[in-house]
């Protein structure tokens, strides 16, 4: 047993970063992608509830497209949300690493953990975000969920005109993992991360890696997919339907 006439130190407090000012190019026309509605409620709110839904998250930072703070001010004002969480919006940028430097921006001090999920990762499970703020608590510096790969991995080199692609490299599939978000950090390595890593990169943790730190994996979820293409909103649609039933046996 430790010393208990010691006060125990106060628990990190935790903040989720949600870019979401994505126009969403891939999943055609239509509103930025995170205003897109998923059985008639924005993309964004049920990316919002789902961090929302963890315990130790106290405050949310929603990263609205540039020209949208305001209507997104006012989704998050017209959706019943937990009472515990306070939430931030402010507009995002050019691009997903830009966005997620503006909203660690708007944190107050005294978040010491800080998770950054994606918007279009509307239905990853409370236990998945859970157990990445758990590992960050437990002392890793930057922590991903990720699962196995389904497909096998090609790498292709520059296809000369006309001619199909070349695959140059099959990396061993038992050795990749596709990761997810929420990614979790120590608050202070995010933010070194951000400040010294300028090339594009597709993830937060990837910075932390250039930085020469060690980024674990902790399993991921089947529904924290990204939605990303028009059969992805099918899909989440689906799932939402197969929790509806579920939740009513
Ligand atoms: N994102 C952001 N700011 C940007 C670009 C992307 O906040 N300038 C956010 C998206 O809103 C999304 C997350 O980053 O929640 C992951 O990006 P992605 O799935 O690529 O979304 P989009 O960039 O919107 O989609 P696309 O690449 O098809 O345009
Ligand atoms: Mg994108």
């Amino acid at each position: 047993m430790s010393d208990d006439s010691r006060p125990s130190p106060a628990p990190a407090r935790t903040a989720a970063v949600i870019p979401a000012a994505g126009r969403g190019v891939r999943l055609g026309p239509g509103a930025p992608k995170a205003l897109r509605t998923l059985n008639g409620t924005p993309m964004l709110i049920h990316a919002v509830r789902a961090l929302a839904a963890s315990r130790a998250v106290s405050l949310v930072v929603v990263v609205a497209p540039p020209d949208g703070a305001g209507e997104v001010k006012s989704l998050l004002d017209a959706h019943a949300l937990p009472d515990r969480t306070d939430f931030v919006v402010v507009p995002g940028g050019d691009s997903r690493q830009e966005s997620v430097r503006l909203g660690l921006d708007a944190l107050p001090p005294e978040y010491d953990i800080v998770l950054v999920h994606d918007a279009a990762r509307p239905l990853v499970p409370v236990d998945t975000v859970d157990g990445v703020i758990e590992a960050v608590r437990e002392g890793a510096p930057a922590v991903v969920p990720a699962l196995p790969l389904a497909d096998t991995v090609k790498e292709v080199g520059p296809a000369a005109p006309g001619e199909p692609e070349p695959v140059v490299a099959t990396p061993v599939r038992a050795r990749l993992r596709a990761v997810q978000t929420p990614q979790g950090f120590d608050r202070a390595t995010l933010v070194r991360a951000h400040e010294t890593v300028t090339e594009d990169v597709t993830d937060d943790a990837s910075m932390v890696e250039q930085l020469g730190l060690t980024v674990v994996v902790v399993p991921g979820h089947e529904e924290a997919f990204k939605v990303t293409r028009p059969l992805d909103l099918v899909l989440a649609e689906a799932v939402l339907a197969r929790r509806r039933l579920n939740d009513g046996f």
